[in-house]
């Protein structure tokens, strides 16, 4: 009889322990975000879009790379300069510090998924992947001018057309530029309306005895240029996705625990 009811107990207990440590471990499953499908390969439509050489940049600056591959999930619009565009602006790329390219390469996308059409309304200043929130820097105007689209900065270089659609796969559109969008923060400010004394030109086209001079004055613009550390600022989305992987991290192991206390309470009871 005694043996009879410790038998029963005992299944009791495994009929209880069981279905409870399984409920729980399937809820832990369930809580835990589903793992969300591929982003498409941004870096390899750029390539078969005529902006080959642009990705082959991006993938040589590992703070580029890391922080598009990062930004694809949460919505992404990337302006890639054509290839001939690249060549183009080689020159002045090669001069810039590695931080200033990682900004150069992510002053080019925006965290924002702008599909075709509503990019032809959204006229204004966007934020880039190189924005530091606080400091508000490293943004371009984006601008429609009859049936083309333009981006604008501060700084004197020309300003870029889109000229094709790359890619569009929502949370991602990839538009192709015709030049290289140089941002305020890296290169000469376009001259103002009204003139400093001093005359601009020397800068551009140093003259045998001036060189030095006109070096020691454009230098500062490049080395001074607060690029923004990619791992310090994350733009405002990531923070967002790592505030969500935390919480779900967070719930995963409340549920873990209560897994724990469902088994302890059974074996008491048992
Ligand atoms: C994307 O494509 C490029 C080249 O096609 C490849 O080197 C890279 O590994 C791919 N990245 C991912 C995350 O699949
Ligand atoms: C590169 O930097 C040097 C030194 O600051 C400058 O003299 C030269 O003009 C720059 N070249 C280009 C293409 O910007
Ligand atoms: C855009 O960037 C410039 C230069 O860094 C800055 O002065 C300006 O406040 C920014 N504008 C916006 C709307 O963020």
């Amino acid at each position: 009889m005694r043996r009879r009811m410790h038998l029963a107990a005992a299944i009791l207990c495994v009929a209880l322990v069981l279905p409870l440590a399984a409920a729980a471990v399937g809820k832990a499953t369930a809580a835990a975000p589903a793992a969300p499908s591929a982003p498409p390969n941004v870096t390899a439509a750029m390539a078969k879009g005529g902006c080959k050489a642009f990705a082959a940049l991006i993938a040589s600056s590992p703070d580029a790379a890391s922080t598009y591959a990062s930004a694809a999930g949460g919505g992404m619009t990337v302006f890639c300069p054509s290839d001939d565009a690249v060549a183009a602006f080689a020159p002045r790329y090669k001069n810039l510090t590695a931080d200033g390219k990682a900004s150069l390469l992510l002053f080019h996308a925006v965290p924002v998924y702008y599909s075709p059409g509503s990019l032809k309304s959204n006229n204004g200043v966007m934020n880039t992947l190189a924005t530091d929130g606080a400091a508000k820097n490293y943004n371009f105007t984006l601008q429609n001018e009859g049936n083309v689209v333009t981006i604008k900065t501060g700084a004197s270089g020309a300003v870029a057309r889109v000229k094709a659609t790359v890619l569009d796969a929502d949370p991602v559109a990839v538009y192709a530029v015709d030049r290289v969008v140089q941002p305020v923060e890296l290169f000469k400010p376009a001259p103002s309306p009204t003139p400093a004394p001093a005359p601009a030109p020397a800068a551009d086209a140093p003259k045998a005895g001036k060189g030095a001079h006109a070096r020691h004055r454009a230098a500062p613009v490049v080395a001074d240029a607060p690029g923004p550390d990619a791992d310090d600022a994350p733009p405002a989305d990531q923070k967002k996705d790592s505030k969500k992987s935390s919480a779900a991290g967070v719930l995963r192991s409340r549920w873990f625990a209560a897994a724990l206390a469902a088994v302890a309470v059974a074996s008491t009871l048992a």
